[in-house]
């Protein structure tokens, strides 16, 4: 089949998060199963990768509520795939990041960009599988306006999938002028509001677990967005994601002085930790647990759980913590802080570096994600595979793939609790750090068995080519 596969983001390119991880892994492994595929990201400003081998296809020019906008594709090839860039520098030659005032028009744009090229490349494409609200207006301005114009669209199916739904690309009902066709399906408050108008026009819509699916039919997990989502809930799946375990495995990392695997993860996880500890200038001694935090700062990781409790583990100087990701700079002060005030039990950086993320999971004992919501969530598997617990809560995707220690079976890939609570968090945390000072032998046996999880692209790719094909088929 041939897919358009459009995300404004895609790893190494841009990455603000998970979605980025997905966007690249999910199209290499279609295209290894035999599919052709494009990756579209908008050009910005930070992507110097690879800009040497960019191919100028070509401009053209297209309007937008009666402004004429120019755009530049430009294409280069990655890890097998073919990613077009979608340029205009007065839009995307910026830091990446959502939340600047012209949000509307940027991806109004980019989503047009998208659609123009079908026609600039001439190519009858089978799919468009749109991510988010930055690509969730494509299937309307498909209905209102592609289909009418040119045959070549009349085919193409659309598929939806929701990383996030709290970021809705919710805009003042002034914005409709963008989309040039009035309609209700995009109001959504009193708003225009894109993430909703891509779950009433998409032929398909899929989160990325099974429980996350269902979690956000209900007013909690929903962000207002349940009533839309339930009329759409016969077209509406569960994806589990899965992680590039090419490039995330202890056993062949580039970035590991000590590499390992299942039969050999006690040497080489405690090589890491002594490297690691050194490395960073933290208290030498590997008998303490470490205790990793990978991921956007961002509320919905349960981040204000943690600083409710992180204190009180760290005066008593029970882990050593490393915290690496970017986002809100109310919890970027929060970790910098933390790090001034334990100097030699935390190490924060505000970065995405896949070679120290790479440490990271290999030297900790234990990883920390107690989400308050979470769709999928990658990081906590990619620890697995590491040989690092996870402590997680009892939601989405988490609940889909941490099964939780149970004292009287020994079976267990992690430690988890149910509810959105400080003790219940805490008694969590403590199980595991008791688990790993005075019970090592279970401990180990725990990571034997977390290491043997696989996440793999295969499975969750093999889901998605299933979804296409039935939406071809117009069985959906
Ligand atoms: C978002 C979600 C996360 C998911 C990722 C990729 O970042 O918060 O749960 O794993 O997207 O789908």
């Amino acid at each position: 089949m041939k897919i358009y596969f459009c995300s404004s983001e895609a790893f190494p390119f841009s990455k603000t998060g998970g979605l980025a991880d997905v966007s690249a892994a999910l199209p290499k492994t279609l295209v290894r199963h035999g599919h052709e595929v494009k990756i579209f990201i908008p050009l910005y400003k930070d992507n110097v990768l690879l800009v040497d081998t960019y191919h100028h296809l070509g401009n053209l020019s297209f309007e937008i509520d009666n402004k004429t906008y120019e755009v530049s594709y430009y294409e280069t090839r990655y890890d097998d795939v073919t990613y077009v860039f979608i340029r205009h520098d007065d839009f995307f030659e910026r830091d990446l990041y959502y939340g600047y005032g012209d949000d509307d028009l940027r991806f109004a744009f980019f989503n047009y960009a998208i659609l123009e090229f079908i026609n600039f490349s001439k190519e009858n494409v089978d799919i468009i599988h749109i991510n988010d609200w930055q690509t969730s207006l494509i299937p309307f301005l498909l209905d209102v306006h592609y289909k009418k114009k040119n045959s070549l669209y009349e085919p193409i199916k659309t598929l939806l999938t929701i990383h996030n739904l709290e970021k809705q690309g919710s805009f003042p009902l002034s914005s409709e002028k963008l989309l040039g066709h009035k309609n209700f399906t995009y109001v959504h408050q009193d708003r225009v509001n894109f993430l909703k108008t891509g779950i009433m026009r998409a032929n398909a819509i899929n989160t990325v677990s099974e429980s996350y699916r269902n979690e956000i039919l209900t007013q909690f997990y929903g962000f207002n967005l349940q009533g839309p989502l339930k009329a759409r809930q016969y077209q509406l799946f569960g994806i589990l994601n899965g992680f590039d375990e090419s490039l995330h495995n202890p056993a062949t990392s580039p970035y590991l002085k000590q590499t390992y695997d299942e039969h050999t993860f006690e040497i080489g996880k405690k090589y890491n930790k002594v490297d690691l500890l050194k490395t960073l200038g933290l208290d030498p001694d590997p008998k303490k647990p470490m205790i990793a935090f990978i991921n956007r700062l961002a509320r919905q990781k349960g981040i204000d759980l943690l600083m409710q409790d992180l204190s009180h583990y760290l005066s008593s100087e029970q882990f050593t913590l490393i915290i690496l990701g970017k986002g809100d700079a109310m919890y970027d002060s929060y970790f910098n802080d933390l790090m001034k005030k334990y100097p030699s039990l935390v190490y924060y950086q505000n970065s995405f570096d896949l070679a120290l993320s790479h440490q990271a999971y290999a030297a900790s004992d234990l990883f920390l994600l107690p989400s308050l919501f979470e769709p999928c969530g990658l990081n906590h598997m990619i620890a697995m595979k590491f040989g690092t617990l996870p402590i997680v809560r009892e939601t989405g995707g988490l609940k889909d793939t941490v099964t939780p220690y149970n004292k009287f079976t020994g079976v267990g890939v992690g430690f988890s609790f149910k509810n959105n609570n400080y003790d219940e968090m805490h008694q969590t945390i403590s199980q595991a750090i008791d688990l790993f000072n005075n019970h090592p032998e279970a401990f180990n046996d725990m990571i034997h068995q977390a290491m043997h999880v696989h996440h793999s692209m295969d499975k969750m790719a093999k889901q998605y080519e299933n979804l296409y094909q039935k939406l071809s088929n117009n069985e959906i």
